[in-house]
Formats: structure tokens, sequence, C-alpha cells
């Protein structure tokens, strides 16, 4: 598996597996999937209440906890600073680990440097490995920044080959902060799986649209986190790191990149007005 190597100097695997919307009921049965076909690296969040799930699939898979990198995100609105370390504390007990290697605010809460000055603490004290955010976009990031004393490790945010947020990707080379995407496959929408650029490029290299996608994305050093349900499908977005795109096909994919996300989440609102902030 090849790595991302964040500002912090903790290697993240380029490709991991996201469980949003994976229902807690099926969630121990898809981790222990994703981890036994090579996945090692699990994204969840509270938000998505099946951190529990999660913890439990990596016990049971017996895979050493240093050999799987976690990410759980805080998702609480504008907690004080000993809300967010009892929050952080709370993921911990809910997944039954001693630390995690990456913690994201899951998108701006509104009182960032207070929960940012407690993961710096978790931090100090070996809660977490690795901080970062989510949902952050300019106005956001360079606010939090400012008040830091660590950098975002990570920003996830929706990325995808129709939002290929080329400004944001300039924006966070230049923090060295790496970008994680979010929806690497645009979940589902927007005919990706059969998009004719997609296709054609796949048809070349032996490899599906989706496979496709993924590494148009991997291929700039974005990290990925696909979901699936389907252990075949699992392996497939694994299967993405064996081949590579010219730059013809590069660029007849970067011309799929429509400058929108695609449902609207979050609001230009949000990631724009200095009043959100
Ligand atoms: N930070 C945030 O605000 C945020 C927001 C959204 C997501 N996320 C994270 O990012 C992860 C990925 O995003 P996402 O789950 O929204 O969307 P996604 O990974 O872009 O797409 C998932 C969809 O694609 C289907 N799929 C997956 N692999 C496929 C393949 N090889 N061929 C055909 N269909 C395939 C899945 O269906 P099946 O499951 O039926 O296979 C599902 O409907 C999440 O799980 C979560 O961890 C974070």
């Amino acid at each position: 598996m090849q790595n991302v190597k964040l500002n912090c100097g903790i290697e993240m695997p380029i490709i991991g597996y996201g469980v949003y919307l994976v229902d807690p009921s099926v969630t121990e049965r898809c981790v222990l999937e994703a981890l036994s076909v090579g996945y090692r690296s699990l994204d969840t969040a509270q938000y998505y209440e099946n951190e529990a799930m999660v913890g439990s699939a990596v016990r049971k898979s017996g895979i050493p906890r240093d050999e799987v990198f976690i990410t759980s995100k805080l998702c609480q609105s504008r907690p004080t600073y000993a809300q967010a370390m009892e929050n952080v504390k709370g993921s911990l007990r809910r997944m039954r680990l001693d630390y995690l290697d990456l913690m994201l605010i899951h998108w701006p809460m509104g009182n960032d440097s207070e929960i940012w000055a407690a993961f710096e603490d978790l931090v100090k004290e070996g809660y977490i490995r690795s901080i970062g955010v989510s949902n952050f976009y300019p106005a956001q990031f360079d606010k939090l920044v400012r008040e830091a004393s660590i950098i975002p490790a990570v920003n996830q945010i929706e990325t995808h080959v129709f939002y290929q947020q080329r400004p944001m990707m300039a924006k966070m080379a230049d923090a060295g902060t790496a970008v994680e995407s979010w929806g690497p496959l645009a979940e589902g929408l927007n005919g990706i799986f059969t998009n004719p650029v997609l296709t054609e490029v796949g048809a070349a290299h032996g490899k599906s649209a989706a496979q496709v996608a993924l590494r148009f994305l991997t291929q700039q050093g974005i990290i990925v986190i696909p979901k699936s349900v389907h252990k075949e499908r699992m392996i497939q977005n694994l299967e993405t790191l064996d081949f590579d795109l010219s730059q013809e096909e590069m660029a007849a994919i970067r011309s799929l990149d429509t400058g929108h996300n695609l449902e609207g989440w979050p609001s230009d609102a949000l990631k724009y007005n200095p009043n959100t902030v």
C-alpha cells in the first residue's frame, strides 16, 4: 500500500475504507471484509453512529492495532475546550481504543480554535496521533491556522472527477495540509460508473470507470476513502494503484470538472461567508 506522509511525520495509506451510510447492523461485517481484502485505513465519524462497530471489527480481525490507521470526526455544536476533550475521549470509549490515528473536526463548528486547542492537547497527551479538519474552506481554514500551533495534517473535502477542487488543492499544498477526498466516486451520482470518458480510459487499462476515477485522485497524491458494502467492489477500489494514467488521459478527465459540488454540502454560504467563521 502506498502511503502519504502527513506534515506531522506520520504515514497514512493513500486508500482507505469509508463507512458513511454503512448501517451499524452491517458495519462490523463490512469492516472485517475490508480488512481481509487489504484495507489498512478506516474512516468513521461520530455522526455515522458506527464507531463502536469499527472498533470491534479491528479487534476481531486480529490485525495489530498499529497496522491499522483509524480516523474519526468530532460532531458537536460549539463545544467548550473541556467538552471537546471529553468528546474525543467518548469516541475512544465507544471504539474501545487507546488512541486514534487521526481526528477531524467534521465541519466548521463556529468555535473551531477552541476545539483545536483541545485537539492539540490530546495529541500531547497521546490520545490522537494526528489532527485535521473536514469541509473547511478558505475562510475557516485561514482563521484556524492563524490561531493554531499545529497545522492541520489533513483537510477532508468533497473531491471527485466532477468537482476537482483545483483552487483548494493549491491552497492546501501551500499550507502543507494533505487533501483527503470524501465522495471519491461522487457518491455514485452523475452517471459516474458509465461515464464515457472514464469508461474509455478504463478500457485501455483493463479497469472500470470507478477504478479510473479513484486513480485520477491518487495519482495527484489525494487520499481516497471509497465506501462499498460489497466485497468485490471493495477489492476493485483497492486495485487502483497498479496502473498510471497518461498526461492525455489526465487531461481528458480534467475536462469533466463542473466546478460545483454535487449535493450542495457545504453550501457556498458556509464556504465563503466570513460571518460563518
Ligand atoms: N467529511 C464528510 O463530510 C464526509 C461526507 C461524505 C463522506 N465522507 C467519507 O467519505 C467516504 C466515501 O464517500 P461516500 O461514501 O459518500 O461516497 P463514495 O465512496 O464516493 O461512493 C459510494 C457509492 O458508490 C458505490 N460504489 C462503491 N464502489 C463502487 C464500485 N467499484 N462500482 C460501483 N459502485 C460502487 C457504493 O455502493 P455500494 O455500497 O452499494 O457498493 C455507494 O453507493 C464515506 O464513506 C465517509 O467515510 C465524509
